[in-house]
């Protein structure tokens, strides 16, 4: 018998949006757009790479040795010319590049002219250090000008920019720092977060203070005049860095396919992978996109309202949207700061016609409830987006009602950090959208649904989402590690890039994301793997052991439950929980901050000692424990059922 809630859940799922005639009339994407670029896709994508400003235009397209892609290959460019100086010779230097609001309340608009100006001064200054063509800065900064400077800076001469997220931990900062090797890191003294300050450049010490042998340089914003302390000869203020240099700066001619950054990301072991993204094809992927899945014209504002820190941010809040020559909003804070209305207030204030966040914050607001909503004038919206998770149907609804007054598509967009762009979508002059489906591949991206021997299914099954075909924007490998790129999305099926999501596909070809299919959580849209937490627990001296999984959550999509047996068979205290879910916030990142922890004397195994994770998702989920027959003692699970799971008091 269906529940309730199961049949709600039905009858929103089956709405459908046929695109708004106003909106369809003058979309930038009209019908014939999936046509035209399943004909010749690597033609079609050609075409956009053409929009660029090209040094030595291209002459070849794309050259694929699977898994290895190169895309017009042997053309240059400069990523920081084709979002800054082309706007400004083409005379849209008074242009508004940003509109910045920090936290506190301080606000002041950017333009394209300021914006090259900054990234020149940076960029030389970078220079004087000895930062080259070549080199890795690492980048770790909260929501500030100096942010989106610093990565087009490193763009400008060529160094590849690895942005580090503000959330991360000490321990963070340095793996990643060490692995690609940085010769500069970018910080502030510290960041404002709901109110309190974040110790951005005391982090960066502590994680120095273990051992950074390639690291020879720490340049420090100043954004909360907090004290801290610097090293002489080693760390250098931004602004003394920057005030003699001239605003301008050559920039360095890079081959279509040079670095031009790092971002990492959670896999299935505790070692995150550092995901390459080259140049020419990567703002291909993304100025198509952000021009077509949002419809983006020169009259718009635009607010993406992620974190540089992330993919969706380099993407959608630097690359893309400068590319596209747009005006955007760059908030420094979180939604509730100093009240739960602060994300519309901005849309009011700045008139924003495009506005693209998490499920997982539409989720928050639904909970907060209308009045907060109400208190603004958001005529002003045109296009909404999601991104991060699935997005139940239910918040689609919410979002579309209340936010977009049931006037503005709502555009589900499913990527990866490995994608590098948004490949499966709603484009919204086109689709008719479903609540809860990201609907069909964007043009001239190829994705199917195969089951487990890699076969395509029949339209109403489901499987595992893969890709068939190359893309300008996809990643090009792991930073060192060649052979855990192909293992990872390569090795389960031949010649099919494996995404890890699970996905059903409906009668019409309409794309339903499950959630992964791996280790990896999604919680609030960030992903984590479990082993990352199962070390960072095992880590603490009182843990013999730990698994950890994913459990359904209301708000953040999923949230964090760890099963921890301790040492000598200590039963374990409150206080303890309390302490071992600091100590993975400390070593990971606040928001890997374990939600639930239970204590149990032994985690289930199988007779061969693998823990057994399905069954520790049934019990945190509650749900009817599935084949138990290969556990070496079903008495745990019993036991552990019978235990009740602490709920973490204290949020983040
Ligand atoms: O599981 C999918 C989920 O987020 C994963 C990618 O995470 P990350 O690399 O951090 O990038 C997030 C921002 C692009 C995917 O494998 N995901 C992302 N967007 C969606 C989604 N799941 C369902 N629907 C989406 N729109």
């Amino acid at each position: 018998m269906q529940t309730k809630d199961a049949i709600d859940t039905l009858l929103v799922e089956s709405r459908r949006f046929p695109p708004p005639p106003e909106v369809a009339k003058n979309a930038n994407a009209q019908p014939g757009v999936y046509e035209e670029a399943q004909s010749d896709p690597v033609g079609w994508w050609a075409s956009w790479a053409r929009k660029l400003e090209w040094m030595k235009p291209f002459t070849q397209t794309l050259e694929w040795n699977e898994p290895f892609a190169k895309w017009f290959a042997d053309g240059e460019l400069n990523a920081s010319v084709n979002a800054l100086d082309r706007h400004v010779r083409a005379g849209k230097g008074t242009r508004v590049a940003y509109y910045y609001e920090g936290e506190p309340g301080d606000r002041w608009s950017i333009t394209y002219q300021q914006l090259l100006d900054d990234v020149s001064r940076f960029a030389n200054a970078l220079r004087k250090l000895g930062v080259k063509k070549g080199d890795r800065v690492a980048i770790y900064m909260g929501m500030i000008p100096e942010l989106p400077v610093a990565m087009l800076a490193c763009a400008r001469i060529g160094a590849a920019h690895s942005v580090i997220f503000g959330g991360f931990s000490p321990d963070s900062i340095l793996d990643r720092v060490n692995d690609s090797q940085c010769v500069a890191l970018v910080t502030a003294d510290g960041a404002w977060r709901r109110g309190n300050k974040v110790p951005l450049k005391a982090n960066c010490d502590s994680a120095i203070s273990k051992g950074m042998p390639s690291l020879k340089h720490v340049i420090v914003a100043k954004r909360t005049d907090q004290h801290v302390h610097m090293e002489p000869g080693r760390d250098h203020w931004w602004h003394e860095l920057v005030a003699a240099e001239p605003t301008t700066c050559e920039p360095e001619r890079m081959n279509a396919e040079d670095l031009l950054y790092l971002l990492y990301t959670s896999g299935t072991t505790a070692r995150p992978k550092g995901i390459k993204h080259t140049t020419g094809g990567y703002l291909t992927g993304v100025t198509a996109t952000h021009k077509l899945v949002f419809d983006y014209k020169d009259d718009d504002v635009y607010w993406c309202a992620a974190d540089i820190g992330w993919v969706t941010g380099h993407s959608y809040i630097v690359y893309g949207p400068l590319c596209n020559g747009a005006t955007s909003v760059i908030y420094e804070g979180t939604p509730d700061y100093p009240d739960k209305d602060r994300l519309w207030s901005i849309v009011e204030r700045y008139k924003v016609s495009i506005l693209y966040t998490a499920p997982t914050a539409i989720r928050a607001f639904m909970k907060w409830g209308p009045e907060y909503v109400r208190k603004h004038d958001l005529r002003s919206l045109r296009i909404l987006g999601s991104v991060g998770e699935p997005i139940n149907p239910e918040a689609w609804i919410w979002y579309y009602e209340h936010i977009g007054g049931s006037r503005c598509p709502v555009v589900d967009t499913w990527w990866q950090t490995e994608t590098g762009a948004i490949m499966i979508t709603p484009l919204p002059g086109v689709t008719t959208l479903k609540p809860g489906s990201a609907t069909k591949p964007f043009p001239a991206i190829f994705a199917d649904v195969v089951n487990d021997a890699g076969e395509s299914v029949a339209l109403g099954g489901g499987g595992y989402c893969v890709i068939k075909q190359p893309w300008p924007s996809m990643l090009r490998g792991i930073w060192g590690d060649d052979d855990r790129y192909v293992q990872t999305y390569w090795s389960k099926f031949q010649h099919l890039y494996l995404a890890g999501d699970g996905v059903k596909r409906d009668e019409e070809g309409d794309f339903w994301f499950m959630g992964r299919i791996d280790d990896v959580m999604n919680v609030s849209g960030h992903r984590i793997s479990t082993t990352e937490v199962e070390s960072a627990l095992v880590d603490h001296p009182s843990v013999a052991e730990a698994a950890v999984c994913g459990k359904l959550d209301e708000i953040t999509g999923q949230a964090i439950v760890a099963f921890v047996s301790l040492k000598g068979g200590d039963p374990g205290t409150n206080d303890l929980a309390e302490e071992l879910r600091d100590h993975v916030a400390t070593k990971l990142g606040r928001f890997t901050r374990p939600k639930y922890l239970t204590f149990t004397p032994e985690l289930p195994k199988t007779r061969s000692g693998k823990i057994m994770r399905r069954l520790l998702r049934d019990i945190a989920e509650g749900r009817m424990l599935g084949d138990t027959t290969t556990l070496a003692d079903s008495g745990v699970v019993e036991e552990l059922r019978s235990r009740a799971i602490t709920e973490a008091a204290k949020e983040d």
